[in-house]
């Protein structure tokens, strides 16, 4: 990298830093768990009042969350959401995932600016819906039959 693009790129980062927390920074610069999963046990696309839309896949193993994935064609903070969501779903028993709500989101984020915290409620709510399908799914399986993720 150029010194110029670094200048460049610390300038940009110094005002991300007078608005959101430095784990809000890393999250979206870096997102943990971003990408999609074949043969997901549980899956949900919801879009957002602000016309953004998250997906999550789940794997789940003797009804704890393995592995959680996402994708989102969002803003920054909503990929922040999504990476932290995932991180928190992660080795969680889907008893408690499933009670994961925006509150621990943005906690686990250190915040997010008022005006962004509609994409933490995205995130949990993703995280809700693909819980929501993996339980739907292992009560009637057939459904799984169906299914095009
Ligand atoms: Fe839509 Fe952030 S503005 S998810």
């Amino acid at each position: 990298m150029s010194d110029e693009s670094e200048h460049l790129q610390e300038l940009i980062l110094t005002d991300a830093r007078q608005i959101y927390s430095e784990a809000v920074i890393d999250h979206a610069m870096a997102p943990r768990n971003l990408g999609i999963m074949k043969s997901a046990d549980g899956y949900a696309s919801l879009t957002g009042a602000c016309g953004d839309t998250m997906e999550i896949w789940l794997k789940v193993n003797n009804d704890a969350v393995v592995n959680a994935v996402f994708m989102t064609d969002g803003c920054g903070p909503s990929i922040a959401s999504g990476s932290m969501v995932t991180e928190l779903a992660k080795g969680r028993p889907v008893s408690e995932a499933q009670r994961i709500a925006q509150q621990d989101v943005l906690d686990a984020l250190g915040g997010l600016p008022e005006e962004s915290q509609h994409c933490a409620l995205l995130a949990a709510d993703t995280l809700k819906g693909a819980i929501r399908d993996y339980l739907l799914t292992k009560r009637e399986p057939w459904k799984r039959a169906y299914r095009s993720h």
